[in-house]
């Protein structure tokens, strides 16, 4: 079913808009070669989408970014270099994992503005919310939810409390190449019950402004992304 295209574009387009020497290739080519080496799962977002991410934080002019689900730290280095005033939380549950994306974002020279916590995502997420409660914490212009999809709508739920008016939501990988709309499947698979409840919880959610889902094509085969705008 993936169509060759697809990456054919993905390759053309990096040419132009990523070459080597430009912003950031170096960090992104470390971060990953050394996910490669360490035998991450290769599920990270492909170089476009990362600087589709990046591009949403410039957008919006993000200066607080959370991410749930480091991985290796590609997407968080992409998060990273969006300006040179952008701060970035992400949460990693995995200690090895957590050690290989501090080691890429250290290579890139981002460990000032990029901090990984170790921990599930359900209980560092009510902590980070309890300061942002407090005033210790500031509020996120950016949320990228990208971790154990059963807990998509539970990272949700959390990330909401703790974004700015006008801020943003996006989760990834609601579509599943097309599985999201199979009725059966969202009985007995839980990653695709998983993008289910986030975007029907989403779409019944009187927090937010707006919201999209946009479907995806490219070397990481056909995926997509929900976007929420917060009141
Ligand atoms: C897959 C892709 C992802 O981006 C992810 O976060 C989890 C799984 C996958 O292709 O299976
Ligand atoms: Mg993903």
């Amino acid at each position: 079913e993936k169509d060759d295209r697809w990456t054919a574009v993905d390759q053309y387009a990096i040419k132009h808009l990523h070459p080597p020497g430009s912003a950031n290739y170096a960090a992104i080519n470390y971060a990953i070669q050394l996910a490669e080496e360490k035998q991450l799962p290769s599920i990270e977002v492909s170089l476009l989408q990362g600087k589709w991410l990046q591009t949403q934080c410039q957008l919006i002019d993000a200066r607080h970014v959370l991410e749930v689900g480091t991985l290796g730290g590609i997407s968080s280095i992409w998060l990273g270099t969006s300006s040179s005033r952008v701060r970035v939380t992400t949460i990693e549950i995995a200690p090895e994992r957590k050690a290989v994306a501090e080691q890429a974002i250290a290579h890139a020279g981002l460990s000032e503005r990029v901090e990984v916590m170790l921990g599930a995502g359900m209980d560092v997420l009510p902590k980070l919310r309890q300061e942002v409660a407090r005033g210790e914490r500031s509020k996120f212009d950016l949320v990228f939810i990208d971790a154990d999809k059963p807990n998509n709508l539970n990272y949700f739920n959390e990330a909401i409390q703790m974004v700015r008016s006008r801020g943003c939501i996006i989760v990834d990988n609601v579509v599943r190449r097309g599985r999201v709309a199979d009725d059966e499947l969202a009985k007995t698979d839980s990653q695709v019950e998983g993008a289910r409840r986030v975007i029907e919880g989403a779409g019944a959610d009187e927090r937010v402004l707006g919201h999209t889902l946009l479907q995806t094509v490219g070397e990481k085969n056909y995926d997509g992304m929900l976007i929420c705008v917060i009141k």
